[in-house]
């Protein structure tokens, strides 16, 4: 956990992007919300999809391990903001968003009891195998039966490269999601536009999305 501060502290933060992701502008609907629907966006980093979702109407609530990333999420899209402790969490407020900024796994039920729908990019696929499975069995003990979820994930030949972000395959999702009705909506080789990969001689990134539903 320590190295995600880390990161943050120096910038090493090549996830993050300036403009929404266009698989979440094109899949959003799947999450079937209706007006003032929340999406927990767990992991979320500064992420600007957030203000894409907030956009479209709807509440975010978001959870961030590292403060200074919670920080300049507000301080960036120049939103006022509060800040509350709530038992191991500090809550930064602003109009429609809740970011509980302390560790994913802390969260409980209860906080979660209004969400209906959970958003994750380069989330599930920051961790490393166990933690996936940790991951994956917290989010299902933690959000309301009938939740969606709008997943997206990345695939490439692990042993050509290390992660993070890691190569998570279908069969990985199916299993890791066992308690949710799992659709893939889309999955394309995308190795053209990722230099990275290509300097590293992978084979293939095939990039996925995926829409679950909590049974
Ligand atoms: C690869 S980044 C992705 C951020 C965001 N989802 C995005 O698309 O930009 C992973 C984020 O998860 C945060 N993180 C890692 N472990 C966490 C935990 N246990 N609880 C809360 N946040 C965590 C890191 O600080 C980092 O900001």
């Amino acid at each position: 956990m320590t190295d995600w501060i880390t990161r943050w502290q120096e910038g090493k933060i090549g996830w993050h992007k300036n403009q929404p992701n266009s698989r979440l502008i094109e899949f959003i609907d799947c999450l079937k919300l209706s007006t003032n629907a929340c999406v927990f966006v767990p992991l979320c980093g500064k992420s600007v999809d957030m203000l894409y979702v907030l956009e479209k109407g709807f509440k975010v609530l978001g959870v961030e391990l590292s403060e200074l990333a919670t920080r300049q999420f507000f301080v960036e899209n120049e939103l006022h903001f509060s800040t509350k402790k709530s038992g191991k969490f500090v809550i930064f407020s602003s109009e429609n968003i809740d970011i509980y900024c302390g560790d994913y796994f802390d969260l409980d039920a209860s906080v979660l009891n209004h969400v209906s729908a959970v958003y994750d990019r380069a989330s599930l696929i920051a961790l490393p195998l166990a933690l996936r499975a940790k991951y994956a069995s917290h989010l299902y003990a933690i959000i309301p039966a009938g939740c969606r979820m709008l997943l997206l994930t990345l695939n490439y030949p692990q042993s050509q490269v290390s992660g993070p972000p890691y190569a998570v395959n279908k069969t990985e999702v199916v299993s890791l999601f066992k308690g949710f009705e799992c659709q893939q909506l889309q999955c394309f080789d995308d190795i053209k536009n990722e230099p990275k990969f290509q300097r590293e001689n992978v084979d293939f990134i095939e990039k996925a999305t995926y829409c679950l539903r909590k049974k």
